[in-house]
């Protein structure tokens, strides 16, 4: 899917009176137990000779968060209706940027089957408007005979009163691209585990990168097993579609550092030997969302010219049950040498990870970011919104400081050292699970610091819960939710800016 075509438009009343719109969105807040309008709605509720509020009363209106009212205009204005979309409370001056973002989600959302919409809440915050829109408009109807309403076409938005044309044309691009990026990634785990595998996934990375400028390596099996990706080529040998690994490179000719991406691409997995039990089996097509959100990211460096330098790595392979698949008691060679006992071959992503981080070391970088669906530990520490950051000290705190700021979220986390020993192994260098349940998030975290070059910050950032949604709210709809690349892309903007 694309993102609706947007424009950006000034802030007059004949905008509002007479514009092309067929929907003008607008915000509205909790005040105590009744509705306020919030900025931009102003000159919308002057075109209403002021009844704009108290028609919304009427009809209920309460400004929380993932309402959406519709006020017919009868012609008070060329748009047939006003869409109330609700920021919920705001404490302080103004709504955060993520109260914006996710009203124009349900906005967003609201707007299926409208052909042109102008948006004030932009005035607010033209970034968070636009991502908002952009996510809520989300449709993934590939599968669908009949497909139903069409996103919204066309969206202006009002230019907010700060800052120059310039500037806002330039916020619009970036908001634009990293909100395609975001599609381009629930696209990848929307995609069904039939369709999307190894060879069929390392297709549509390579078409991608190529298209944006990037340098584009596929291992196969047979390079895989010349070099000694023992951890990729173990997890993927149970299936018939043989394991790939992906590497996308992107050199800008001044680069201020560079930096190594990582993402978990089990496109679909059923635990392998360990097999899992049947119910919810299905969300495992969404196992890959990392290596979608790293490719994404990479293709976005390109696009928005970023002066750094930005190598990907995607491990791709599928954990299948079958004669030729890896068992528990396994030991497995993996990438630069280290021996790995399998006691669970349901903790497959580590083993792949292992691989790339490994081989991404090789590459000298200044920062390395992986990112992976990597352990239902993740939901029981932190639920399903609130993605888990591990990794050396400083970076691991930068990181998540600034997914905050993207509304991903993602907390810092502990690696803390008494697990290490829980994952020795009598045979091997390490084993790939511990033998107990507890802080299994930071255990896995701990194996995969094993393969990290010495002194190289890293991030590891578990999204295990919030690459997929099964429910719908603000700009998140149900299936893939394109977490982590609003955090990644902010990440990357951060070190070309800072270093
Ligand atoms: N892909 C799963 C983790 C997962 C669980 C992702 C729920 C999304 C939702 C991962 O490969 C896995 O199976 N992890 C095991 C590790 C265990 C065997 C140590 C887990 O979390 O149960
Ligand atoms: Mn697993
Ligand atoms: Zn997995």
């Amino acid at each position: 899917m694309t993102v609706p075509k947007f424009g950006l438009t000034d802030h007059t009343a004949e905008t509002i009176r007479d514009g092309k719109a067929d929907v003008i969105v607008i915000g509205t807040i909790s005040e105590g137990d009744t509705v306020a309008l919030a900025d931009g709605a102003a000159a919308v509720d002057e075109a209403f000779d002021g009844e704009l509020l108290s028609a919304l009363k009427a009809l209920g209106a309460t400004g929380a968060a993932d309402e959406v009212v519709r006020v017919p205009t009868f012609g008070r204005v060329s748009a047939s209706a006003v869409y109330a979309t609700g920021l919920g409370k705001v404490n302080g001056d103004a709504p955060t940027a993520e109260q914006v973002r996710r009203a124009c989600g349900a906005a967003g959302r609201a707007l299926s089957g409208t052909k042109r919409a102008l948006v004030t809440l932009s005035q607010i915050d033209l970034r968070a408007a636009v991502e908002g829109i952009a996510l809520g408009a989300y449709q993934f109807t590939e599968y669908k005979s009949d497909p139903g309403e069409a996103p919204v076409k066309n969206v202006d938005f009002v230019s907010p009163a700060d800052g120059t044309g310039k500037e806002h044309k330039a916020t619009l691009k970036a908001a634009t691209a990293v909100a395609t990026a975001v599609v381009t990634a629930r696209d990848l785990v929307n995609t069904a585990p039939n369709d999307l595998y190894p060879a069929s996934f390392a297709e549509r990375a390579k078409k991608l990168a190529e298209e944006a400028g990037l340098s584009v390596e596929v291992l196969d099996e047979r390079q895989l097993k010349r070099k000694g990706y023992g951890g990729i080529l173990g997890v993927g040998g149970g299936s018939s579609r043989q394991p790939r690994l992906v590497r996308l490179h992107y050199k800008p000719s001044k680069p201020k550092a560079k930096v190594a991406l990582v993402g978990k691409g089990i496109t679909f997995d059923t635990g392998g030997i360990s097999l899992k039990p049947a119910a919810k089996m299905q969300e495992m097509t969404s196992d890959m969302a990392g290596a979608a959100a790293q490719l994404a990211t990479a293709v976005l460096a390109a696009e928005l010219n970023y002066p750094i330098e930005v190598i990907a790595y995607l491990p791709l392979a599928e954990n299948m049950p079958s004669g030729t698949a890896y068992r528990p008691g396994d030991v497995l060679r993996m990438y630069g040498g280290k021996t790995v006992e399998v006691l669970n071959t349901d903790a497959e992503g580590r083993l792949i990870l292992a691989d790339a981080i490994a081989r991404a070391g090789e590459d000298d970088p200044d920062y390395l970011i992986e990112t992976s669906t990597l352990t239902g530990a993740q939901l029981v520490a932190l639920g399903n919104r609130t993605p888990g950051i591990m990794g050396s000290d400083e970076f691991r705190d930068r990181v998540a400081d600034i997914a905050q700021r993207t509304g991903e979220g993602g907390w810092p986390m502990p690696l803390p050292d008494e697990l290490r020993s829980d994952l020795d192994s009598k045979l091997a260098d390490i084993a790939n699970v511990t033998g107990q349940r507890w802080g299994g998030m930071l255990a896995a975290g701990i194996f995969l610091r094993e393969f990290v070059k010495d002194d190289l910050p890293w991030v590891h950032i578990d999204v295990a819960g919030p690459a997929y949604s099964d429910a719908v709210w603000g700009y998140t709809g149900k299936g893939g939710t394109g977490v982590p690349v609003r955090t990644l892309a902010a990440v990357l903007a951060d070190i070309a800016e800072n270093g």
